[in-house]
Formats: C-alpha cells, sequence, structure tokens
C-alpha cells in the first residue's frame, strides 16, 4: 500500500523534471493513446523511470506519462494504464492518480475501449458514461483511510460530473458526433463475459462492459477531482452477435474510432 509520502516523492520527481503544472488529467485507454502525440512540446516519461510506479507491459499500451500543451491547456496523460487483470493492486491502479492530484490535476478524462450491451449501439460509437456498477468484489478505497487525500465515505452520487458530461455533449453534437449514453460496468477480465454473464448484467442494468476506468474514477472522486468518462465501443458484448470476440478486432476498431476521439476530446479540452 503506498504511503501519502510515496504521492509527494513522486511528485516532485515530476515537478522537478518539468515546469509545467498540469490542471488536467486523462487516462487514455486500449487504441487511443495516439491523442498523447498530438500533446505539443511533450515532456514524456516512460512508468518504468517514474518513482513508486507499477510496471506496465500490456499489449496496445505505450505505457509513458506525457506532459505539455494540448488545446491551450496544460495536461498530463497517462499513455496505458495498470489494469486489475495484469494482476496490479488496486493501489498500483490507481497510484497514478493520486499523483495527478498532488500535481495540481482537477479535472480527469478517463477513457477505455470496452464492450457494448444496449442493443441500440453500434460497434464504433463513442459512449459518454453517466455511472458505473462495480462488479468486481474490491474497491480502491478499502483500507485505513488518509484523511489528507480524502473522506471515509465518498458520495458516489455523481461520479461523472453532470457539467462535464453537458459539456461533452455539447461539443458532440457542434462536430456531428454520435454520443451514445449509458452506465458502464467493471468486471475484472481478463476472460470476456459469458452470454449468461451479459444477460445477467443488461438486467442490472449495465449498458457496456470493460476492465478498466471505475477503480480510477472512484480514486479520483475521493480526491475531490472531476471526472468525465468516455468509452469507445470497440465490439458488442459476448451473445449478443453469434460471433466469437478478438482482442485483435478491440485494438482494430478502436484504431478506426481513433480520429474521431481524438477530435471530440480535444473540442472538449478546448472549452474546458
Ligand atoms: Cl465485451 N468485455 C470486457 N470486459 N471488456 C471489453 C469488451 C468486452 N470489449 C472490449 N473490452
Amino acid at each position: 500500500m503506498h504511503k501519502v509520502q510515496d504521492i509527494l516523492e513522486t511528485r516532485d520527481f515530476i515537478m522537478s523534471k518539468t515546469d509545467y503544472r498540469p490542471m488536467i488529467g486523462m487516462i487514455l485507454g486500449s487504441g487511443l493513446g495516439t491523442l498523447a502525440d498530438e500533446i505539443e512540446n511533450p515532456f514524456k516519461i516512460p512508468y518504468s523511470e517514474i518513482p513508486h510506479f507499477a510496471k506496465s507491459e500490456a499489449i496496445g499500451h505505450a505505457n509513458e506519462l506525457v506532459i505539455g500543451e494540448l488545446k491551450g491547456k496544460t495536461v498530463v496523460a497517462m499513455k496505458g494504464r495498470f489494469h486489475y487483470y495484469e494482476g496490479f493492486t488496486l493501489d498500483e491502479v490507481t497510484f497514478p492518480v493520486r499523483v495527478m492530484k498532488a500535481l495540481g490535476v482537477e479535472k480527469l478524462i478517463i477513457t477505455n475501449a470496452c464492450g457494448a450491451i444496449n442493443t441500440s449501439f453500434q460497434p464504433g460509437d463513442l459512449m459518454l458514461i453517466t455511472d458505473h456498477l462495480n462488479l468486481v468484489a474490491n474497491n480502491p478505497l478499502i483500507g485505513p483511510n488518509n484523511e489528507e487525500l480524502g473522506t471515509r465515505f465518498p458520495d458516489v452520487s455523481e461520479v461523472y460530473n453532470k457539467e462535464l458530461r453537458n459539456l461533452a455533449s455539447k461539443v458532440a453534437e457542434k462536430q456531428n458526433i454520435t454520443l451514445q449514453q449509458g452506465v458502464y460496468a467493471w468486471w475484472s477480465g481478463p476472460a470476456y463475459e459469458t452470454p449468461a454473464e451479459i444477460r445477467m448484467i443488461r438486467t442490472l442494468g449495465a449498458d457496456a462492459v470493460g476492465m478498466s476506468t471505475v477503480p480510477e474514477a472512484l480514486v479520483a472522486i475521493h480526491g475531490n477531482m472531476k471526472v468525465l468518462g468516455i468509452s469507445c465501443l470497440t465490439n458488442m458484448a459476448c451473445g449478443i452477435l453469434d460471433q466469437p470476440l478478438s482482442h485483435d478486432e478491440v485494438i482494430e476498431v478502436a484504431g478506426r474510432v481513433r480520429a474521431t476521439f481524438v477530435e471530440l476530446v480535444k473540442g472538449i479540452l478546448k472549452e474546458m
């Protein structure tokens, strides 16, 4: 379990390497990391060189922190994230969010590639996360609470900030982008869900399902940050179509949607 001291050491390390003082953070999901390549005059640092960061080797992720300017805003982007299914603890998964907060980040844009459960959605659609279902019997806030970081029992009635959601919808409309809305269910993975599991979670109110985002969002809320969640629906979830799922398909569709996704997020950043 990380200590506050670890967060401060990592913050000081990053601040000693760059003069940028980011106000907005971004976590870029599978196939969506290219947004970080648009950051101007970037300062890049591999996770492996950042004190107290875990080491990630997931496919489809670059694993570096990119800090710089995008649409006139100073941003810090995670190009690649730590997943629970890789064996990282939720403390390791969410440590970068603690560091972002310590760096001064007040607004966090969390993105992911996920499966669509709502049959009115299509592969390649983008979805604004309105709320989530935590289907994993774990929570990153379990453990002794440090009041310096946040309250013991955080209110989660509005994890995904309403103002930011309204802004995202407005920008999407202006850009002529279809932006679906729905509830994101976090399932641990790494196996995709069975058709029976998808039927179950549709009944429970899930519109989409994925293997990330919820731990980071919970820690951001604990730290009193404003969260915007955007999913790229790369495929229909298991059992909706009569065809198997593959990670290659997920990466391929994320690649196809990337340009639209990048334009949307840049448009949102501009207005933030
Ligand atoms: Cl169908 N499920 C999960 N858990 N993650 C996904 C997915 C499905 N499609 C892309 N990522």
